[in-house]
């Protein structure tokens, strides 16, 4: 079982990301992070605190950066709606713990050994940065670190960027270039794990509370346009399913930073997957996922919720 840390932004494709998380028992999530994402953090805290609470498990959920480290924040209510999840409304979750989400991640990683703690980001890196960058001794208490994040192609936000490496490609960089391994789900692997409306039906009346705010939350996205209108890309579960069945998965070794430029690049995710780029190579980018075998263990993990 792995100890992890999940940073996210709550966020719909976050929701069904935690609920696969906290109902599987390959995972021990000792803490969930909350950053301004897809929606403002007042209401990422206060979904991730609804998830976890729907999902009876005892982690605590601690707010952190309301914007990137740099510039200004933007969020994404096309796909997500103003609140965060499509507009369903959730049950009031336990209160946040006290503390911000840099100095929690701290924390956790101050009091484990070395190499026993695995950060998930599934939201833009700031919490993340943060938290690395103010206290790098720290760093060999963490085994790895899994991001939903960036594109090797092209983007979903700028022709050039993904959501979250372009809310804060700086934090992103402290992340990538840490130093620890990095496995990236980027937009070609989760363009592979689309939630379709016969699947949703298909779930719909199994498990408990968690499947009915799943169903409802995946029946509120609109069908993504760039996919086709197949149905909705589950970007932050392939994250989250890497740590739980990474035989779902292919991947590659590879150099990945980010664009920091002001222009049309910035936050490019610049992933060489053919060794082009001279020096180590830092990143593990995951290239293909078994969608059949995805669906399958994600509908039954959160069938098994409360
Ligand atoms: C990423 O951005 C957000 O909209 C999603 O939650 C996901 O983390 C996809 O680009
Ligand atoms: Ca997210």
């Amino acid at each position: 079982m792995r100890t992890v840390i999940i940073d996210c932004d709550p966020g719909t494709d976050d929701a069904i990301a935690l609920f696969l998380a906290l109902g599987s028992p390959e995972l021990d999530v000792v803490l969930v992070t909350a950053v301004g994402g897809n929606v403002g953090l007042d209401h990422t805290v206060r979904n991730a605190r609804a998830l976890v609470g729907l999902s009876g498990k005892d982690v605590p959920v601690v707010a952190g950066a309301d914007r990137p480290m740099l510039g200004s924040f933007v969020a994404e209510p096309r796909v997500h709606g103003r609140n965060g999840v499509g507009g369903v409304v959730l049950p009031e979750g336990p209160p946040a713990a006290p503390g911000v989400a840099a100095d929690a991640i701290r924390a956790v990683l101050r009091a484990a050994g070395p190499g026993e703690i695995t950060l998930v980001g599934i939201g833009p890196a700031t919490n993340l940065g943060l938290a690395l960058a103010s206290e790098p001794a720290l760093l060999d208490r963490v085994a790895e670190i899994v991001l939903m994040t960036g594109a090797w192609a092209e983007g979903n936000v700028t022709p050039a960027a993904e959501f979250n490496a372009w809310n804060d490609p700086e934090a992103l960089s402290i992340v990538l270039s840490c130093g620890r391994p990095v496995t990236v789900a980027t937009l070609e692997v989760t363009a592979q794990a689309v939630a379709t409306t016969a699947w949703i039906a298909a779930q719909r009346g199994q498990g408990g509370a968690c499947m009915a705010a799943a169903c409802d939350i995946l029946a509120s996205v609109p069908p993504s346009a760039r996919l086709g209108g197949r149905g909705s890309p589950q970007h932050d579960a392939c994250a989250i399913m890497w740590l739980v069945a990474p035989d779902m998965f292919t991947h590659r070794a590879v150099h990945a930073s980010v664009d920091l430029t002001h222009g049309p690049g910035r936050g490019r995710t610049v992933i060489d997957r053919w060794g082009k780029v001279p020096g180590a190579r830092n990143a593990s980018v995951l290239e293909t996922v078994d969608a059949e075998r995805f669906f399958a263990l994600l509908g039954e993990r959160i069938a098994g919720l409360p």
